[in-house]
Order: C-alpha cells, then sequence, then structure tokens
C-alpha cells in the first residue's frame, strides 16, 4: 500500500488524475473503474482538463461504475448515472455506451449485480479502480459487517451512511436516501490490477487509520486493500491527520513519484 500524504486536496487531485491520464495514454483500451461522491469530483475536472488539452482521449476507454441505489434510475439527479454524466462523463471524450453503472431499477437486482460482473471479466478486468472512502471506512458500498471476499450483490446502508450522504447530496433529506444500494464487492474491487483511493477532510481521518494501520477487518472494509500489491491512497493533511507512520509515508511516495 502507498500512502501519498500530500498539503491539499488540490495536490492530491492533480497527482491522482496524472496517474490516470498516463495510463490512459500508454492504453488507450484501459478499462477503469469509476466512484461517486465529491470526493474524486476534482480529479475528474483535472482529467477533464486533460482532455481539452487534447494530452488524452478516452475514445477507447471503457468505465464500470462501483455502485448505484435501489429504486433511482439513471435520469434522477440523484443518481450516480445521473452523477457520472454531469461530472465527468460530459467533460471528456468517452462514448456513453462504454460507461457502465448499475441498474438500481432492475427487476432482478442479483441477476443485474451477476451480468455486470461477467461484463468486467468479459472485458478483461478493471485495469485502475477509483475508490473514495466512507467515513465508517467503507469502500463502494460495503458498509461495516461485509465480508472482504465479497462479489457484486445487494447491500443495506448504515444509519451513518444515509446521513452522510443526505448531508452532501439529496438537499440534506435523509429520509429521500434509499436504504438499500447494488455494490461491486470488496472482492470484486480488490481485483482491479491497480487502486487509487482518494481521501479529504478531518471526518475521513479515522476512516484511514483503519484503512491503512488498523487490522485487515470486515468493520473497515478498506482495510481489505493491505493485501493488494498496487493500492495508492491519496489523503490531504487532514485526512492523513491520524496515521502514526505518515511522515515515512510522505517521504517514501514522494521518493517513489519523483516529487
Ligand atoms: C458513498 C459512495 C462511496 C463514496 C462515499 C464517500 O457512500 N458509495 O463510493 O466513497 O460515498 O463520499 P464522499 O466522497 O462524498 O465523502
Amino acid at each position: 500500500m502507498e500512502i501519498v500524504v500530500c498539503k491539499t486536496k488540490e495536490e492530491a487531485s492533480k497527482l491522482a488524475a496524472a496517474m490516470i491520464t498516463d495510463a490512459v495514454k500508454k492504453n488507450p483500451k484501459i478499462v477503469l473503474g469509476l466512484a461517486t461522491g465529491s470526493t474524486p469530483v476534482m480529479m475528474y475536472g483535472e482529467m477533464a482538463k486533460a482532455v481539452k488539452a487534447k494530452k488524452v482521449s478516452y475514445k477507447q476507454v471503457k468505465s464500470w461504475n462501483l455502485d448505484e441505489y435501489v429504486g433511482l434510475p439513471g435520469t434522477h439527479d440523484q443518481s450516480y448515472r445521473y452523477f457520472m454524466n454531469e461530472n465527468l462523463f460530459k467533460k471528456i471524450d468517452i462514448k456513453l455506451s462504454n460507461t457502465h453503472v448499475l441498474n438500481g431499477m432492475a427487476k432482478d437486482p442479483e441477476k443485474e449485480c451477476k451480468a455486470y460482473e461477467a461484463q468486467i471479466k468479459k472485458a478483461g478486468g478493471i485495469d485502475i479502480q477509483v475508490l473514495g472512502i466512507g467515513s465508517d471506512g467503507h469502500i463502494a458500498f460495503n458498509e461495516p459487517g461485509t465480508s472482504l471476499n465479497s462479489r457484486t450483490s445487494v447491500v443495506y446502508l448504515t444509519p451513518s451512511t444515509i446521513k452522510d450522504n443526505a448531508r452532501l447530496f439529496f438537499k440534506g433529506k435523509e429520509k429521500d436516501v434509499p436504504t438499500r444500494a447494488l455494490s461491486m464487492g470488496v472482492g470484486t474491487i480488490c481485483e482491479a490490477k491497480k487502486i487509487i483511493l482518494l481521501a479529504f477532510g478531518k471526518g475521513k481521518a479515522d476512516a484511514i487509520k483503519g484503512c491503512v494501520e488498523g487490522g485487515m477487518s470486515q468493520f473497515c472494509t478498506a482495510s481489505a486493500l493491505q493485501a493488494h500489491n498496487d493500492a495508492w491512497i491519496f489523503c490531504d493533511e487532514d485526512a492523513a491527520s491520524k496515521l502514526k507512520l505518515k511522515e515515512y509515508y510522505r517521504w517514501r511516495s514522494a521518493t517513489k513519484l519523483g516529487k
């Protein structure tokens, strides 16, 4: 696990975006795993800037997103499909038909999840998976108590996640947040060849502490990344503030990245 401690979220977003831009340049047919939430928005903006500057093209790139709320169609302004269209897909030259988000309206959600996994497999697996982290340490919507081997399935949100997500989205109305979602499993996520997790702000400090320096546990599903051999955690000072070895990680990652 490589922990990149940055002075600001701007710096972290730029570094992570540069890592993705370089990878797309090297492999224009790359398969990306993408995440929603407020955290990756700045990185998506940087990726879009590179496309605008004609440094890179996403014309042949395929993407699969982590999760979607049960009961929200992609046209709903709080759905993750809508979020991706607005915050990334419309701003880069990716073909919309090459982008995939789980269908929260599927009649048979478990069948939808199985088919999603099969699509990813057929595409050769995910080359780079982008992740945020919940304040309870979840990745995608894999809440505490989820097996670290879990596969894409219907999942149940904790009251704390419902509260967090209402604060940032759903105009603050907790009662409007769906209580279930379709989510890639922890095991599914860990099969990606490379992982880029972003975390900003004091509200993520405990989650990052658990992810990086806690034991591997289903109580903090992000800790499963400890067993991945190419996982990069991009933090700002606040998110990294509870890490015991913060200065060591800063020096090690800066040396590796040549910054
Ligand atoms: C939701 C998403 C996660 C995301 C998390 C954090 O729970 N399912 O993928 O990482 O929110 O969101 P934010 O980046 O807004 O803090």
